[in-house]
């Protein structure tokens, strides 16, 4: 249940999101290209190799700045990914108070992400995931870009867009993939010397999409990868292949096959088949070419 007071809070930035747009000064949210959030990604070059259709790039907008950018897949209603600038937590994980992208149901709506009210605009339900979607479908609300690699409070909120979520087994979610965003967030504070640029997006299944309340799309895995340029000297021999770039693929599918992520037949049983295979950057741009069945740069140059 929302409280009374966070009712109000949302309440009052809905208000405040609509003085723009009657001001006739719409900075749209949903973008042709990232042009206004290009900050997020590695020389400011979104992942090249994407084709466009249905792929819909979203600057992350909330309080008046962009956050981080996506980029959603509208007939799946989730994202294939979200592109970050890494930047330790300076407190905790917000309350979660869900969001939405207006912009996807009605192109000239407000350009910021906004609470969800308790009634929902048709459009918006057919546009994007809803609340509803995820209730009752025994997955948990995936972050593509977790809370707690942002620094600021309102950093962290604006991660609490579901255009930011993808439906996430409990097992990865707080098993093994937590583990890996734990291990980045370490690696970043010990021996990145400069700007870490991230980027974690949702595997398809190779076949049929497997829905959620028939409307969302599961991933089949989870990945990610990082660019770190600039890094610190005398690296210990163990770290140095995680520099300037580190990737992972997570299973997110106990039953799938083992050609892509193995499995630990010794993990406890809550966490059991949803491992994460640490890999070069160039393994898993592989891994997505194939999946993806498109050739894919995610950082410019190989963030050399
Ligand atoms: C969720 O899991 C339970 C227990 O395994 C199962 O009975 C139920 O059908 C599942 N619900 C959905 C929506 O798959
Ligand atoms: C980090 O970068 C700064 C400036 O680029 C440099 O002066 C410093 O030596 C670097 N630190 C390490 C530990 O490599």
């Amino acid at each position: 249940m929302m409280s009374q007071k966070k009712i109000l809070q949302c309440s009052a930035g809905a208000l405040l999101l609509l003085l723009p747009w009657f001001g006739g000064l719409v900075l749209g949210e949903i973008s042709n290209d990232f042009s206004q959030c290009l900050d997020f990604f590695y020389k400011k070059t979104p992942p090249q190799g994407i084709t466009a259709a249905g792929h819909q790039p979203i600057c992350q907008r909330y309080k008046n700045q962009y956050r981080f950018a996506s980029l959603y897949r509208r007939q799946h209603r989730s994202p294939l990914y979200s592109a970050y600038i890494l930047s330790p937590a300076d407190g905790k994980r917000p309350d979660s108070t869900w969001m939405f992208e207006p912009q996807l149901g009605f192109s000239r709506a407000a350009a910021e992400m906004q609470c969800f009210q308790s009634t929902v605009d048709q459009n918006v339900i057919e546009s994007q995931a809803v609340f509803e979607d995820y209730r009752n479908s025994n997955f948990t609300k995936g972050h593509l870009n977790p809370s707690m690699h942002q620094k600021t409070k309102e950093d962290r909120e604006a991660t609490f867009t579901l255009t930011n979520i993808v439906p996430q087994r409990a097992g990865s979610n707080s098993g093994m993939w937590n583990g890996l965003e734990k291990e980045v967030l370490r690696k970043f504070k010990a021996f990145c010397n400069g700007s870490m640029h991230v980027i974690t997006g949702a595997m398809p299944y190779e076949s049929e999409p497997r829905w959620i309340n028939h409307r969302v799309s599961a991933p089949e895995y989870m990945w990610s990868a990082y660019c770190c340029p600039s890094y610190k000297s005398n690296l210990p021999k163990d770290v140095k292949p995680s520099f300037p770039t580190y990737a992972a693929v997570g299973r997110n599918d106990r039953n799938s096959g083992e050609e892509i992520v193995p499995v630990d037949v010794k993990a406890r049983a809550a966490v059991r088949g949803y491992d994460v295979r640490r890999m070069s950057l160039e393994a898993l741009e592989g891994i997505l070419e194939q999946r993806l069945a498109m050739p894919i740069t995610l950082f410019h140059g190989q963030c050399q």
